[in-house]
């Protein structure tokens, strides 16, 4: 029996006014994958990433998520099963730093308020920030800080799928070894789901069950990190990984 992907496009296209950027495009996510994806700046990466969540719709084609077609589906309750950790981070300023972690939770009010303030004391400490950063506002905060921020804040909805879009840019090295190692815990403690865009081809590596190199739209290889090492398709790749 095939695997149940628990993300699938079928056949999607997508562009933005009369420029195409995803020509029937393909993918299948299974459930517990670590996917990583990596390519030129442009060729669709974000957009891939939108789709899933439903924040664009395909032109044509289909989206599935845990087997359900999300065009019929409430985008909302979608969303929220579904943690998006934003190119640039995208944290709330006029919020405090607890406020911003447990935004989802506030708005599904599914817990009450102490169970809320619990969570979040537990996700600032997951994340490796100390608690008194709950009362500090985004400004506050370095930006390493902050993309830590952004992923407590994904995790707040505890949600089975986790998007992230370049969420370790823009930190010094010493930083990003860290955030990487802290995303691989969580990855491997909480038993997720991870689509994770980086333009770090070694974070690509490391992190990755699988990775997807993509160029103008299309998919150039997708595979385990030895395959993608070991047997490059083609010259995009293997300057990629510079062999
Ligand atoms: N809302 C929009 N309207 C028009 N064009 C858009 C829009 N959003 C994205 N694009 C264009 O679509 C293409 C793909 O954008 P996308 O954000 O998916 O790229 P990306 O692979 O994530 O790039 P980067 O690595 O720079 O983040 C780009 O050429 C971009 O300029
Ligand atoms: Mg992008």
């Amino acid at each position: 029996m095939e695997k149940q992907g628990v993300i699938k496009l079928e056949g999607v296209s997508k562009g933005y006014g009369n420029n195409l950027i995803l020509n029937e495009f393909n993918l299948n996510i299974n459930k517990g994958e670590f996917l990583t994806i990596i390519g030129s700046s442009g060729c669709g990466k974000t957009t891939v990433l939108k789709l899933i969540n439903g924040l664009l719709t395909p032109d044509s084609g289909k989206v599935h998520v845990n087997g359900e077609d999300i065009s019929v589906v409430n985008q909302i309750q979608l969303r929220r099963k579904i943690g998006y950790v934003i190119q640039g981070v995208g944290l709330f300023p006029h919020m405090n730093i607890r406020k911003n972690i447990s935004y989802v939770p506030n708005l599904t009010k599914k817990d009450d308020k102490s169970k809320i303030a619990a969570k979040a004391l537990k996700l600032i400490k997951v994340v490796g920030l100390s608690e008194d950063m709950l009362d500090r506002y985004p400004s506050e905060l370095s930006g390493g800080q902050r993309q830590r921020v952004g992923l407590a804040r994904a995790l707040a909805s505890s949600p089975d799928i986790l998007l992230m879009d370049e969420p370790f840019g823009a930190v010094d090295e010493i930083t990003r070894k860290l955030l990487q190692e802290e995303i691989l815990r969580i990855y491997k403690e909480l038993n997720v789901t991870i689509v994770f865009i980086t333009h770090d081809i070694k974070e690509a590596l490391k992190l990755g069950t699988r990775v997807l190199v993509m160029d103008k739209g299309q998919i150039i290889q997708v595979g385990a990190p030895t395959e993608i090492m070991e047997n490059p398709k083609t010259d995009f790749v293997r300057e990629l990984i510079g062999a």
